[in-house]
């Protein structure tokens, strides 16, 4: 494994696996009772220059819960929101504490972070990616499949952070992975260029949601407009207009097909009410995960395992 975790390019399909399996342990012990003071002693910094509930209540708890500390520090009311250059914050950091999960718009500043700092710096969200969420997302379908391998992961939508992190993640893992993305909104280039550089990846990118959902077997979907992104909503609204995860879209899918959303959603918009209410409890599987995966993340990366 390398020293942080900043994007699923990075991670080899070992290393994924790796904490996967490490993650389904963890949730193992929590359901069992049993105590996991892995990271006894050490703290996380988490700055988030964007909003959560997920990724910030799952990182502190997940903390807790291994015997560690963690902090919240708000982009706005450290430093970081007067100007203090992001190498600084790095070393700064790295002086006190154990391990950095920031949440932040550019990707670059992420690297940025993680070049400066000793210590291991992990990606809660950025506008190019989500890494541990994804992470997340393969564990719930692995546990509710079994396997990854050879199954078709289909997602409609917007090609934002989780597109992007879904279609790196999906293809790692041996997964067919299509996606649905109208003109104008297609993941990241280095995304696209990923998903054609190996003759063993099956991706197709369309413009039709039915044809990417025929023979799927968990349907994502994710916001048409993400933070930052809430000034051009009424756009959006009409661009994606279709794009929506409907009871007439899953019967292109295979039987049994699963419904993923990273959260927090828009009924109406991306999916109907009824497809979420259908699928609730495989999408609150999904964000019980966060937890998991990412407590496999901080003791892989914070533990001293390598
Ligand atoms: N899915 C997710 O990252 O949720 P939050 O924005 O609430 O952290
Ligand atoms: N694409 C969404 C994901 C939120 C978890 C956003 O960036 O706002």
């Amino acid at each position: 494994m390398k020293k942080d975790l900043l994007k699923l390019l990075d991670l080899t399909r070992e290393d994924i696996t790796r904490i996967l399996n490490t993650a389904d342990q963890l949730k193992y012990e929590q359901k069992h009772g049993i105590v996991q003071d892995r990271l006894r002693g050490k703290t996380l910094a988490m700055i988030f220059e964007k909003n959560s509930t997920r990724t910030r209540v799952s990182f502190e708890t997940g903390m807790f819960q291994l015997g560690g500390h963690a902090l919240f520090l708000s982009g706005k009311e450290s430093q970081i929101g007067r100007g203090e250059p992001v190498e600084d914050t790095a070393r700064v950091l790295s002086r006190y504490c154990d391990g950095i999960m920031i949440r932040t718009f550019a990707q670059d500043e992420v690297e940025e972070l993680a070049r400066y700092a000793d210590i291991p710096v992990i990606n809660g969200l950025t506008d190019f990616c989500h890494p541990c969420q994804v992470l997340a997302d393969l564990m719930t379908v692995r546990e509710h499949k079994a396997v990854l391998e050879g199954l078709k992961l289909c997602y409609i939508g917007d090609g934002n952070n989780m597109a992007n992190s879904l279609i790196v993640g999906g293809l790692k893992m041996g997964m067919e992975v299509s996606a649905a993305c109208p003109q104008g909104y297609d993941p990241d280039p280095r995304v696209l260029e990923f998903a054609k550089s190996d003759p063993s990846f099956r991706f197709s990118l369309v413009r039709s949601p039915e044809q990417a959902a025929e023979g799927a077997d968990a349907v994502f979907t994710d916001v048409w407009a993400s933070m930052g992104q809430e000034e051009e909503r009424a756009v959006r609204r009409r661009a994606f207009e279709g794009f929506q995860v409907s009871g007439a879209l899953m019967a292109r899918t295979n039987s049994g097909c699963m419904v993923q959303h990273c959260l927090p959603a828009h009924r109406g918009e991306e999916i109907t009410a009824g497809v979420f209410e259908a699928h609730a409890q495989e999408i609150f599987d999904e964000a019980e995960n966060r937890l998991h995966a990412q407590k496999a993340v901080m003791y892989l990366l914070m533990g001293g395992e390598q």
